[in-house]
Order: structure tokens, then C-alpha cells, then sequence
């Protein structure tokens, strides 16, 4: 199979990566590159090469399923070797070479352009070093080209940041020679390819002498064409000795197993101080040695498992029919006609729900009892997006395409025509039951249902529902416009295209789906709702709060346990825990600090006080006597001495209540596969990605282990740590949960 189509035009060998869906660069494809560059080389007919891709995306970058083979540190390093050598026969080329680039060039891909003598791009490319991101280093010589074409800082900026630099910005920082406005991308760049060939002071090899020598001298050769021998952008020592130092500065404190970042910056700095060819050096022993520590791995693991939930099994393969908004018209599914979409509540959920729809390009009609609760919304939807447009990730166009797709109302009838409905009311079980009957009584017997709960059992809401087989859970979280993860709750009896209808319209929104079977709590609040009870059993015990949320953002949340649910509302854990408990007895009852707290209205950042106190203007959380008052109220009556508890303590009980939590969902075959739950943890709740999920977590500390730990805690704290049968089991073989959806 060829990756690479060779041709000839006008006088060029042209080079076109050819491996759908993202051209990501094989070791095959690297060989294949090899031989391309040698023929062309040998062409007669041809005296410039122009490497380009046949879709609308030049590449993805290296194929990440390579690293998941990586064994041994030498395995490690031969890769990088392959991809640096691959790419310096380009730049070793005795004909110049263009790279014609489109749409998103990315890490391995755009290392492979910097290698190239120049680089042409369109106004809609999007450039990037993302390979920060999963918790390794450029290992194609990114670290070394890219200072040399950019200058340090932006260079430092692109690797540690990982994020996406556009057309315009390439151009300024001179990352591209020239951006294409025509519609002839390959045209462009052989225009300027063609400019540049016959010039006897850029590749014949008494020029490129001369540029080696002048290069080594550290003086400018102007002009020069070979990436490697570029010093213009390194004229100030000192100016680039800060820029690195600043940036280490910058990592400090950051988490101990992220190692990639401080590697970039030591390579860069090898580049710079050494040579070019000690920093390619450095650019391999580095990758072996990200690769050799858990972070790299897990987050190629999630790279893996978050597409892989795109394809989870609904039982059929039912599409959502979409119509974007000012887009063209895309219908299949089950319909058959285009969809329309309705959400039932205008409080936090219905509003970031709503936008979600709309942000994606669908239309929503949004309907509340309370007429100025859906004007609230309407305006907060349109505060939201015109804060994009002013950070100028959207345009004033879309955000007026996106507020013309949302309709706001306050009547039944105006939902009549929805093929889904998204209920998003209150959390009450009579308020649900009652709207969801409302909503069935006014729509087309083939409409879907979806209730947004986040705790209560899609059997009991379908209770009085004609049509109870269409009835879905999208459980959304907040900010539902921007949080990445839906639940898709199946029940036993929902039809399955109503489910795969559901799970499709989660991808339409650009969304992750996880499918997960109907018991309360569904899989993240399963787990999340016994992780809050036990930062108050510990804050009751006697552990200072600062402490409790230390540890966990020390373990990597981005946020502590206290701190966050005084933002979620302590009486919503209440009430939520309500629900649980009924369900679950073994998770025990509510620490009696959460009712003292929630006695006293100390709910949290809406009551200006919870665990923290909080003050307007502020964004820091302040110490709360009222709340230690509580807690000592609760100690008295309790007969509890408060004592010290260390962060080891801490630590250990906050994880191993989540991860006794989700071996039970999987014993109860809630969620189809572990990666999924780990998946789910990582978007649903900000579990750090580097440590791969609970479940990943878990296998990473050995079951044996986890398993000892949590009959240690049982023993002590009782039946809430009490490990379940498959936990058991798997810790004795240590064998992968493969289990079905209930
Ligand atoms: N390697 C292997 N497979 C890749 C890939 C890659 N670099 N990038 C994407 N894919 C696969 C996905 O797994 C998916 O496969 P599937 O259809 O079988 O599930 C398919 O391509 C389409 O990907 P998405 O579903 O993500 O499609 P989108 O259109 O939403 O996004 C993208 C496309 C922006 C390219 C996105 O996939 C992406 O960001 N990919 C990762 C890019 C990346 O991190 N590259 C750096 C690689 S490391 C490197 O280059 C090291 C170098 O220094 C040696």
C-alpha cells in the first residue's frame, strides 16, 4: 500500500501524503518518504520537490499507535532516531523543498515541514507542537528546528503550551515563508519553489559550505535556507538564556511525573549551547525517558480510549439527523426528516445545555414556566458567546447564526415539533415525573425523551410515561457548554435507536459519550458523591480543610474536594446523597458536619459561605469560623476528639473511596469497559489525565495493592471501603474487566 504518491508537474517532483483519516506518519511511511526523496533526487525532469498531502489536513504527526509498541529505552530512542533522520534527508535534499501545507499540521507533521528548505500554507492552517499534551517530548527535531526559525521564546511558547498557532501568526513569527490567498495551494509553493531554484547562493554545495561554516561561527548567512544552520533568530545569548530560564521558573510545582516539559526546555537549551546535533541527542534520550513513565503512557491511553468511546456499542447504528445552522443540509437517522431539538428548564443546566445545541450548529427551542427565567437565559447565552467573539474564537457571523437558532418560549405548544426533548428541571422526582408526562402528552409519538438527572433511576421518572421505551438519560455537566463528557443512560426496555440517537446527538455536539446502565448516580456521581462524603468525614475528623483540597490538587485535580462542592452547593449533596444512600446503604449515612453546614445555610459560594468563606470581588476562598463552629458543635455531640490526620491519610481515603466506588460499577456492569469509566472520570470530573483514570490508576498501583488498602480502611472506617467480589477476583488474576452494559 502506498502512503506517498510521487508525480512529476511543470518541473517538480511532488510528494503527496496519502493515508486517510489524518496521514499520521508511520515508520512505513518515513521509508516510503526515503525512497520519494532519493527518486527525486535522481529525477532528471525534475529541480525542486514539493511535499504536500492529498486531503484537506496536511498531518497529524507521528502515529501515536508507534509509542503504545515502545518496550525498552532503546526502543525509545530508535524511534525518534528514525523520525530525525527521516527528516534530515529532506533538509539534506540537493534540490530545495517546499512543503505545501492545509488544515492542521501537528507535532511529527509540522517538524517534518520545518525540515523542509521552505513552507507555504493557507489561510486556514493551524500549526502545533501538541506532544506536551500527552506527556512527551518533540522527538523529530521540533526542539531544535523551531527556535531556529521562530527565536526561543515563541519556540518555548508552541512547545510547552501545545497549543494551536493560525496562518497569520505562522507568518509573523516567519514559521511559513508566505500564505497562500489563492485557492491553488500546490500552485503557490511551486511559484515559490521555482523563485529559489537556479539560486547559486542557496543549494549548490559550495553555497551550503559556506552556510555550514558561517553557521558555526554563529553568524548570520543571509539568505539560508537550511533550518539547522538558521542562527538569525538566536542572535542574543542572553535574551535566550532568560527566555529559558523564565520558562523553567514556570514549571515549578508542577506535578513530579509530568517530566516532558522540563526536558523540552533542557533540549532546547542543548540546541543552543552545544550544537544542534548534542540537542537532537538530547531530543532522544528524552523521549525514552518520557516514555518510560506512566504519564506518557496513560495519556496515549486516553488518547485511544476517548476516540474509542465515538464507537460505543448502542445495538444499532442509527445517526443523529443534523441540520447545522447556516450549514448545509446532512440527513439520515432514524427521522428522517431534520431534527429539532428542545430543552425543558431555563435554570444553569437548561442555559449551558441549550448553548451546547446551539455552539454545535443545531437549532434549540428552550421553553420555562417563568417567562423571564428563559429571557435571563437567553441573555446569558448571548453574553457567553459574545465573550468568544471578543477573544476572537468566533466570529461575529456564527455567534448571530447560533442566537438566530435559539428559540426561547414559555408555552408546551412550542415544543410540540421537537424529535428531542431534553428535560433539565429541578432534581425532584415529582417535578420531573410531571414534566416529562407533559412533554410526552404534546409531542410526536416518535420524539425522543431525555431527562437530564443526575441521580435519580430512569425507572421511577418513566412511571406513568406512554411511551417509557423512549425515554433516555443525558446527564450534561456543569457548565454543560463546556464540559466535554454526556452520560447516556440506558434503562432496561429503552428502545435501541433511541439510545444510539441520543449517543449520536452527544457526538453532534462535539461531545464524549459514555453509555452507562441505570442505577443512581449513574458513574459519575456514583463515585463523586461518596469522594465529597469523605473530605467531610475527614474535615469532621479533625483534617483542615486547606489540607483536604491540598492533597487532591497535589494528586492533580485541578480543584479540591471542598473547594468544589462549596461552588456545586452543600446542599446538593445533600439532597443527592439522599437519593444515594437509599440506594447504596453500604456508602453509610451523611458525615453530620454536611447537615450542620447546610442547618446553618453555610451552603457554599451561593450563600457567600460553606467550608470557606467568601467575599464579593474576591476569587480567593477565606477562613470560615462559622464553619469550624459547626464542626466543633458536631465533635461535641458526637463525642469525637479532633485529631491531627495526615496528608498520606488524606490522600488515600479521597482515592480509594472513588476506587472502590467504580470496581463496583463495573462488578455491576454499569459501564461496558474500564477504559470507559477512566475516560469518564478524566472529562466528567478533571481526574488528572496524566495518571490515566481511576481504574488505570488503580492497575498502575497494582490490584493486590489497592485491594489490601481498601481492607485496611473497611476494617477501620467500615463497610464503605468494603472491597466488591470483582475486585477480588481481578486482583487475583489481574485480568481486564470486559463487562456489558446492564
Ligand atoms: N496517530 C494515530 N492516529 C491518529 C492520530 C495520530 N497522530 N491523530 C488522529 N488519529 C486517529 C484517531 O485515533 C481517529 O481514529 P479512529 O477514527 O479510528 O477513532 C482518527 O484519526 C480521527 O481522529 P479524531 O477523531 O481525533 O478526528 P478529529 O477530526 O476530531 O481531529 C486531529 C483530528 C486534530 C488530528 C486529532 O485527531 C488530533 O489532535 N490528533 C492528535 C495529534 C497529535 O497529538 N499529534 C502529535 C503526535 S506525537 C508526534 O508527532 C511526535 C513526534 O515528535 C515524533
Amino acid at each position: 500500500m502506498s502512503r506517498i504518491d510521487y508525480s512529476v508537474s511543470e518541473g517538480l517532483s511532488v510528494l503527496r501524503l496519502d493515508d486517510p483519516p489524518v496521514n499520521a506518519l508511520t515508520l512505513a511511511t518515513l521509508e516510503e518518504l526515503a525512497a520519494c526523496l532519493e527518486r527525486a533526487a535522481g529525477d532528471a525532469d525534475t529541480d525542486g520537490i514539493l511535499i504536500t498531502a492529498s486531503s484537506s489536513h496536511f498531518s497529524a504527526g507521528a502515529d501515536i499507535a508507534l509509542f503504545r509498541d515502545i518496550k525498552t529505552s532503546q526502543d525509545a530512542v530508535r524511534i525518534s532516531r528514525v523520525f530525525q533522520e527521516a527528516f534530515a534527508a529532506i533538509e539534506d535534499s540537493p534540490k530545495p523543498v517546499v512543503a505545501a501545507v492545509a488544515g492542521k499540521v501537528i507535532g511529527g507533521a509540522l517538524e517534518l515541514a520545518m525540515a523542509c528548505h521552505y513552507r507555504v500554507c493557507t489561510p486556514g492552517t493551524l500549526l502545533a507542537m501538541p506532544e506536551v499534551k500527552l506527556a512527551i517530548n518533540p522527538g523529530a527535531g521540533g526542539t531544535q528546528r523551531l527556535p531556529r526559525l521562530v527565536g526561543v521564546e515563541p519556540a518555548l511558547k508552541m512547545l510547552l503550551g501545545g497549543g494551536m498557532v493560525d496562518a497569520r501568526q505562522a507568518m509573523e513569527m516567519g514559521l511559513v515563508d508566505a500564505v497562500c490567498e489563492g485557492d491553488d495551494l500546490t500552485a503557490c509553493a511551486a511559484d515559490l519553489l521555482r523563485s529559489k531554484i537556479g539560486d547559486a547562493t542557496l543549494f549548490s554545495p559550495d553555497a551550503v559550505h559556506d552556510q555550514e561554516r558561517l553557521s558555526r561561527e554563529n553568524r548570520v548567512a543571509s539568505p539560508i535556507s537550511r533550518t539547522r544552520l538558521r542562527v538569525d533568530k538566536l542572535a542574543d545569548p542572553a535574551a535566550n538564556e532568560t527566555a529559558l530560564d523564565q520558562a523553567k521558573r514556570g514549571l515549578a510545582g508542577g506535578p513530579a511525573e509530568l517530566i516532558a516539559p522540563s526536558l523540552i526546555v533542557e533540549a532546547v537549551r542543548t540546541g543552543l549551547n552545544e550544537s544542534f546535533e548534542a540537542g537532537l541527542r538530547f531530543e532522544q534520550t528524552a523521549f525514552a525517558q518520557c516514555m518510560a513513565g506512566t504519564a506518557a503512557r496513560n495519556r496515549i491511553y486516553l488518547f485511544f480510549a476517548t476516540r474509542e468511546m465515538g464507537r460505543i456499542n448502542t445495538g444499532t447504528d442509527t445517526e443523529f439527523p443534523v441540520t447545522r445552522v447556516g450549514g448545509k443540509k446532512d440527513l439520515y437517522g432514524e427521522f428522517g426528516v431534520s431534527p429539532r431539538i428542545a430543552v425543558i428548564g431555563a435554570g444553569s443546566m437548561g442555559t449551558g445545555i441549550a448553548q451546547a445545541v446551539v455552539m454545535a450548529g443545531l437549532p434549540v427551542v428552550l421553553i420555562d414556566k417563568a417567562p423571564p427565567a428563559v429571557a435571563r437565559s437567553r441573555e446569558r447565552i448571548a453574553a457567553s458567546l459574545q465573550k468568544r467573539v471578543s477573544q476572537g474564537r468566533l466570529s461575529p457571523q456564527r455567534l448571530e447564526a447560533m442566537m438566530g437558532g435559539l428559540t426561547a418560549a414559555s408555552d408546551w405548544e412550542a415544543i410540540a415539533q421537537a424529535d428531542l426533548v431534553i428535560e433539565a428541571v429541578f432534581e425532584d422526582v415529582a417535578v420531573k415525573q410531571a414534566v416529562l408526562r407533559s412533554a410526552e402528552a404534546v409531542v410526536d409519538p416518535r420524539a425522543i425523551l431525555a431527562t437530564n438527572t443526575s441521580t435519580i433511576s430512569l425507572d421511577v421518572l418513566a412511571e406513568g410515561l406512554a411511551r417509557p421505551e423512549r425515554l433516555v438519560g443525558l446527564h450534561f455537566f456543569n457548565p454543560a457548554h463546556a464540559m466535554p463528557l454526556v452520560e447516556v443512560i440506558r434503562r432496561r426496555g429503552a428502545a435501541s435507536e433511541v439510545v444510539a440517537a441520543a449517543t449520536a446527538f452527544v457526538k453532534a455536539l462535539r461531545k464524549t459519550p459514555v453509555l452507562v446502565g441505570n442505577r443512581e448516580g449513574f458513574f459519575v456521581n456514583r463515585l463523586m458523591i461518596p469522594y465529597f462524603k469523605e473530605a467531610f468525614w475527614l474535615l469532621q475528623e479533625g483534617a483542615e480543610a486547606e489540607a483536604i483540597d491540598e492533597a487532591m490538587c497535589g494528586f492533580g485535580f485541578p480543584m479540591g474536594p471542598l473547594t468544589l462542592i462549596d461552588m456545586a452547593g452543600i446542599d446538593i449533596l445533600a439532597d443527592t446523597d439522599a437519593v444515594l444512600s437509599r440506594a447504596f446503604p453500604r456508602h453509610g449515612p451523611l458525615p453530620g458536619a454536611v447537615a450542620a453546614l447546610v442547618e446553618r445555610g453555610l451552603v457554599g459560594q451561593k450563600a457567600g459561605a460553606g467550608v470557606y468563606r467568601y467575599e464579593k470581588g474576591r476569587h480567593d476562598r477565606l477562613d470560615n469560623p462559622a464553619c469550624r463552629e459547626a464542626l466543633d458543635q458536631v465533635r461535641r455531640r458526637e463525642g469525637l476528639a479532633p485529631r491531627a490526620v495526615a496528608a498520606e491519610e488524606i490522600l488515600s481515603r479521597l482515592v480509594m473511596r472513588m476506587a472502590c466506588e467504580a470496581f463496583y460499577v463495573l462488578d455491576e456492569g454499569l459501564v461496558e469497559r474500564e477504559s470507559h469509566a477512566d475516560v469518564a472520570m478524566v472529562l466528567g470530573t478533571g481526574f488528572p489525565d496524566f495518571r490515566g483514570g481511576i481504574v488505570k490508576y488503580a492497575r498502575d498501583l497494582g490490584l493486590a495493592n489497592v485491594l489490601g488498602q481498601l481492607e485496611a480502611l473497611a476494617g477501620r472506617l467500615g463497610e464503605r471501603f468494603a472491597p466488591c467480589e470483582l475486585l477480588r477476583e481481578m486482583a487475583k488474576n489481574e485480568r481486564h474487566a470486559d463487562v456489558t452494559t446492564g
